[in-house]
């Protein structure tokens, strides 16, 4: 029965066997081996291509496109790069020369063309005269206002902008108009990794009367299917987020703590040992300056405290030169593990090469300077926790979030408890069948209560 939940066009669309989709993993830890497993089991994955070089990703896709059928399921993850947004550019070059025809659209606040150019190329007229769209986007999303976006046909200035620079054919811009910019929105509330601490209950139908709302403001033919992620690790989370109104489900953390994820089997045996309230909060370093938010296992490190603690001194200080000499050396010792002149050199480095305007205004600005090392440290500890140094455990970023504690529980006692045993697709499986099953039992139990006799009934047993 796992393939009755939900909508019927997400299994024909994507080429599927159930509305689940297993979401992207950044720095490859959602690893090529890990997309290859899933995609052969007709279950659509993304590639964690966030924060990883534009000649790894091509590799990536490479290589699961040589191990993979042509019509098996895939995607790569197209993360807004506010840093560096040219990258978005070399990524959509990227995905079209390769024929890459999903991915999965995250980070975003603003749509940027490069999105819009990726969404738009291939537009082509159907056979039944509506307008089909080669490639398929799927946004997660927390905001409304994004939600918007996505949900709404490209804006015409960046349609025109792309026109008037030959990015896109004449007929592609001219169809623009009529299709949304995305397919599939997955309504994220609070999750494993980068975080806006939003509530499936709320969240969820929220984004469902959003899609109808603006369905008839803009008219458009396509329904744009709406999904749950955030907080799923077990069959009755997944029976709840069919029952709000989603059409898809996507999972996240569950999937880090499988064989074929890309990081070490020592935080895989701490993810493992995880329980629920084993989880908190910290800065995300990717956006450490506005003040972004990860959610982490807390468990067997100390990385949400020191974190915490280093965003702390940057709110606080203008500048390094204002932190205490001892509080710098604890950071250098226990944090960093070298020198803050050491950090900075490489780092200045990285910026040389990548973005020297940024480099330009550090070296202007103390307080930037500050951000740009102290970022450094969350770099340095999710390396850490995908190559698993052990005797550097307390310095482990992992993100994750409840949904992995409570899907160790639920399976404590099967024969997937040993996390070597549970592959990615056997999860998948076992959450949409058992999932169905909860559906049945819930609606079957309703349905005998709902009787018109039944109240009779109860009252005659008291
Ligand atoms: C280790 C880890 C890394 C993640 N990296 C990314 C990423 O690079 N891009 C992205 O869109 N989502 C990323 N996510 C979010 C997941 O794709 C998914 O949306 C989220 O984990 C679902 O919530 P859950 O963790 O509560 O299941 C990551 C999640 C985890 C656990």
């Amino acid at each position: 029965m796992a393939f009755a939940l939900g909508d019927p066009s997400f299994v024909s669309d994507h080429g599927v066997r159930f509305a689940y989709v297993a979401g992207a993993m950044g720095k490859g830890i959602a690893s090529e081996a890990w997309v290859i497993r899933l995609a052969r089991a007709g279950i659509l994955s993304f590639f964690g291509a966030g924060g990883l070089q534009p000649s790894r990703i091509a590799s990536a896709i490479d290589q699961i496109q040589a191990s993979i059928g042509p019509a098996d399921p895939f995607g790569i993850n197209f993360l807004h790069n506010q840093l560096v947004p040219a990258q978005e550019d070399v990524l959509t070059d990227l995905l079209l020369s390769r024929n890459v025809r999903t991915i999965e659209a995250s980070a975003f606040i603003r749509v940027t063309p490069a999105l819009v150019r990726y969404r738009l190329t291939g537009l082509q007229d159907g056979p039944d005269g509506t307008p089909r769209p080669l490639n398929r986007v799927m946004a997660k999303v927390s905001r409304p206002e994004v939600a918007r976006q996505f949900l709404a046909p490209p804006d015409p200035a960046i349609v025109a902008a792309l026109r008037g620079s030959g990015r896109i054919t004449a007929r592609e811009a001219e169809l623009a108009q009529s299709i949304p910019l995305a397919d599939d929105i997955c309504a994220e509330a609070d999750s494993g990794g980068h975080t806006d601490r939003r509530v499936a209950f709320t969240l969820v139908p929220h984004f469902v009367r959003l899609r109808d709302t603006i369905a008839i403001e803009t008219g458009l033919r396509q329904r744009v299917r709406i999904g749950a992620a955030g907080g799923l690790g077990t069959p009755e989370a997944i029976a709840a987020a069919f029952m709000l109104g989603a059409d898809f489900v996507l999972t996240g953390s569950i999937n880090q703590c499988t064989p074929e994820a890309g990081i070490s089997d020592t935080a895989k045996d701490m993810l493992a040992q995880a329980d629920l309230p084993d989880f908190d909060i910290a800065p995300a370093g990717d956006m450490f300056e506005i003040g972004a938010r990860v959610q982490v296992l807390k468990r067997g490190t100390l990385f949400p405290g020191r974190g915490n603690r280093l965003y702390e001194l940057y709110r606080t200080h203008a500048g390094l030169h204002e932190i205490p000499a001892p509080v710098l050396k604890e950071i250098e010792e226990r944090y960093l593990g070298r020198s803050i002149a050491a950090v900075w050199e490489e780092t200045a480095h990285y910026y040389a090469r990548s973005a020297p305007e940024q480099l330009t205004e550090a070296e202007a600005n103390p307080r930037k300077k500050m951000a740009m090392v102290f970022r450094w440290y969350f770099i340095h500890s999710s390396r850490l926790a995908i190559e698993g140094r052990p005797d550097q455990r307390a310095n482990f970023q992992i993100h994750s979030g409840p949904a992995m504690g409570a899907a160790n529980r639920w399976l404590k006692g099967t024969d997937v408890e040993d996390w070597r045993a549970r592959h990615a697709d056997i999860l998948a499986e076992r959450l949409m069948t058992e999932a169905a099953r909860v559906f049945e039992a819930r609606l079957d139990a309703f349905a005998r209560k709902a009787q018109p006799d039944a109240g009779l009934r109860a009252v005659t047993r008291i």
